[in-house]
């Protein structure tokens, strides 16, 4: 698969045809090498990130008097950068604010995209804070075969199905870089800032740009980089630009972030703080993620009733007994069982999980019940995501994408 388009490559082979031996994380490729997934913990290593361990867990429960996110508990929101900075911050009460995307590739949504937008909604109710999501349609238009039209519309559909998992339009402002940055100075000149500080060299050296990439692709980070500082945001922040940022993202966006925390002492702003998850697997194992160009890879937010039972039946890939008896004899490896997997991503109830992991690992459990139960939660999900979708309408959307002071003094 080519790496043109700007979307994750999902293969498990390498481009010659041979099994890779290194996990390949960055924006637009994501496979590992083993059946378990990426090895998260040498990610950390390499990417120089901390890892989220007992004792940060236990000041977030403090931070908040409550329990963290069962994300947080299971590992599956696994590194950091500077948490306990902000959490440190919150303590104190200073504030701070949320900043998380989207890449609107096409019109369906599919549960893994959700993931993160869950997890950032957690957190905004929990630290009370403001929250700027940015479409990043611009980067889409540039990376893939689409019109910046159709990016445009993508936007408008993603941004539906972001607002229909319940954020505050008093305390969330969602805008389509298409949109938003014609019509922003001071977001401009915060682009300019980053394109300044950052060489040709250096973006190749990130991001693996090449002599034939168009200059577009070269300057996009500092767009991304850019909604990690306040001054970006002058209604928002009251042109303050010393509020620091907390980025909730997907491991694979690191490299945008890593070089934004390099370049933000520079332009006399606070390097932002990140949060980073793992990724969702696609149906056909952990060594992939679900890619939204292949249908039968993902579970979508549009997807019918019997469109989930059928998928998940026949894709989800099985880390039960290949018989009956087998599996009664062996039983099922969760590690690398998907509906197990995906029970983890979206099943809060603790206990429910762990009798399931034990009745699964010891053979109790067939893989065609596990399959169900995943089956009706996942149904039930889409059931309420979809009728609350079309309550959506396009009056919410412009309130939402309006650039607006939000119920925040500063
Ligand atoms: N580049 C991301 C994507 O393709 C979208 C994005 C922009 C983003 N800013 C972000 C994701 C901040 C996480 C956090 O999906």
């Amino acid at each position: 698969m080519s790496n043109t388009t700007g979307m994750a490559n999902l293969n498990l082979t390498g481009d010659d045809g041979t099994v890779p031996t290194e996990d390949e994380v960055n924006p637009w490729e994501v496979h590992a090498s083993s059946a378990t997934g990426v090895d998260y913990d040498k990610l950390i290593k390499r990417f120089g990130s901390s890892p989220i361990d007992s004792a940060l867990l236990s000041k977030f429960e403090t931070a908040l008097g409550q329990p963290p996110h069962f994300l947080l508990r299971r590992g599956i929101v696994f590194s950091h950068r500077d948490m306990d900075q902000i959490l440190a911050l919150h303590s104190q009460g200073k504030p701070f604010f949320l900043y998380t995307g989207r890449g609107p590739s096409s019109e369906a949504m599919h549960m893994g995209h959700v993931i993160p937008f869950l997890f950032t909604k957690w957190l905004q109710e929990a630290f009370n804070v403001p929250l700027v999501i940015q479409m990043t349609d611009d980067e889409k238009f540039l990376w893939k075969d689409i019109s910046l039209e159709t990016a445009r519309s993508y936007t408008t559909e993603n941004a539906k199905d972001i607002i229909a998992l319940g954020f505050d339009p008093e305390r969330t402002f969602i805008f389509s870089d298409l949109d938003y940055i014609g019509s922003s100075p001071e977001f401009y000149r915060n682009m300019c800032r980053v394109q300044k500080a950052v060489t040709f060299n250096q973006a190749k050296g990130i991001f693996g740009f090449t002599e034939s990439d168009c200059i577009g692709k070269i300057s996009f980070p500092a767009i991304q980089a850019a909604p990690s500082f306040s001054s970006s945001f002058p209604r928002i922040f009251n042109s303050r630009s010393d509020i620091p940022c907390l980025i909730p993202c997907a491991i694979d966006q690191d490299p945008y972030f890593r070089m934004t925390r390099d370049v933000a002492p520079r332009i006399g702003c606070p390097k932002p703080a990140l949060l980073h998850s793992t990724f969702f697997p696609a149906l056909q194992g952990c060594q992939t993620k679900m890619s939204a160009s292949d249908a039968n890879s993902s579970v979508f937010l549009t997807d019918t009733p019997k469109a989930v039972k059928d998928k998940i039946n026949k894709y989800a890939f099985s880390g039960g007994g290949a018989t009956v008896e087998e599996h009664k004899k062996n039983g099922g490896n969760c590690d690398i069982d998907v509906s197990y997997q995906y029970l983890r991503f979206f099943l809060d109830d603790d206990q429910r999980l762990e009798k399931i992991r034990q009745d699964y690992s010891s053979g109790d459990l067939l893989t065609g019940y596990l399959k169900k139960e995943l089956i009706e939660l996942l149904q039930a999900f889409l059931k309420s995501h979809q009728e609350k979708r079309k309550a959506v309408t396009d009056e919410v959307v412009k309130q939402f994408m309006t650039p607006r002071k939000l119920k925040f003094d500063y």
